[in-house]
């Protein structure tokens, strides 16, 4: 069997370094790897609209956005197939289909939404259509007929949903569409916070660090973040679970950089045992760190730049890629509909 990997996004933000550490870095490995025999990724525009319903022009403006992000953080569209959820209209006549599969009692089970739509502060006036997204996003996998899908942990109960409505599929129509898997990140670190320390980077909570962002903004986020507070004065012994700026240093610090940036340590632990003993000052640190991100992010910005000066290119690797996504979802959908009975004029 072809492995084949889906997974994508909601175009409703820039792309941060917690979208990097989480999930962009291990897909540009994926695709490196040459272990995958078709590779989609998706800008989840649709989905986006089911909770933006009311502000398409916010949608509209990060297709290009997220695009530059996945280009210059080094997805090649010769390897993996970048592409525009709405484009591919067969995926919401997949969705349809499945949805009749579905119940209402196994939506409101499904966790994530729950979360959401607590998150969201919906409560009674919840848009059937994201109420109705893990169907969809059923849709956009079982389309390709992905094997694997790179997603975070907060997505495993939609992969659940898709696996159950695949049986359910293949058992009352035809055996047609295929169980995907959930790939998790490797790391524990798969989910950076905030530079406030709190546990979700958010673009309303204004914690976030941008991969696009100057680099002089980034110095001024790392200078301000969370640390220890109780760490005083210098001589106070410091404290790392819960640390920001430790939490990031795991995420971004190779041994190798000590030598250049800060010469006095030879690895991260011992800068750890240091700061935990006292007399090593957050200053110090966060400028340690404001250079191992910069050694990490100044290749992804000098990409970004060369691919800002031609948007219409970007966009054309987007169309080219979404008329490719429809070509193979239309295949699959006219097995579906094959499978279901209702294919009279075929
Ligand atoms: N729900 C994902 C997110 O919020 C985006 C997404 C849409 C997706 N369809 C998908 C991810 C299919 C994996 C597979 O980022």
């Amino acid at each position: 069997m072809k492995k084949i990997i889906l997974t994508g996004d909601r175009p409703t933000g820039k792309l941060h370094v917690g979208h990097y550490v989480g999930s962009l870095k291990r897909r540009v490995e994926l695709q490196n790897s040459g272990e995958y025999d078709d590779i989609y990724i998706m800008i989840a525009d649709a989905q986006a609209l089911t909770d933006n319903a009311d502000n398409p022009e916010k949608v509209r403006k990060n297709i290009s956005e997220v695009a530059l992000d996945y280009l210059s953080c080094g997805l090649d569209p010769e390897k993996s197939n970048l592409f525009v959820q709405s484009y591919v209209s067969e995926l919401t006549e997949l969705t349809f289909y499945y949805s009749n599969l579905v119940t209402v009692s196994r939506l409101k089970r499904n966790p994530t939404v729950k979360s959401e739509i607590q998150m969201r502060g919906f409560n009674a006036s919840i848009p059937v259509g994201f109420f109705t997204y893990p169907i969809s996003q059923a849709a956009d996998i079982t389309a390709f007929k992905a094997t694997t899908v790179p997603v975070g942990e907060d997505q495993l109960p939609m992969l659940e949903q898709a696996r159950e409505i695949v049986r359910s599929f293949n058992t009352t129509y035809d055996e047609v569409l295929v169980e995907p898997k959930a790939l998790l990140p490797e790391n524990e670190i798969c989910r950076l916070p905030g530079t406030d320390g709190k546990a979700k980077m958010s673009k309303s909570l204004g914690n976030c660090i941008y991969l696009s962002d100057e680099p002089e903004d980034i110095r001024k986020k790392i200078m301000s973040m969370y640390t220890d507070p109780d760490h005083i004065r210098i001589e106070d012994p410091g404290k790392l679970e819960g640390n920001t700026v430790f939490t990031y240093l795991d995420a971004f610090c190779k041994d190798e950089l000590f030598a250049e940036y800060l010469p006095d340590y030879s690895c991260l632990q011992e800068l750890k045992d240091h700061y935990t003993r006292g007399g090593l000052g957050d200053v110090k640190v966060k400028k340690f760190l404001y250079s191992v991100i910069m050694e990490e992010l100044s290749p992804i910005q000098a990409r970004r730049k060369e691919l800002e000066k031609d948007i219409p290119a970007v966009m054309e690797i987007l169309h080219k890629g979404s008329i490719k996504a429809k070509e193979v979802a239309a295949g699959t959908l006219s097995e579906v509909k094959h499978a279901m009975k209702i294919d009279y004029f075929d």
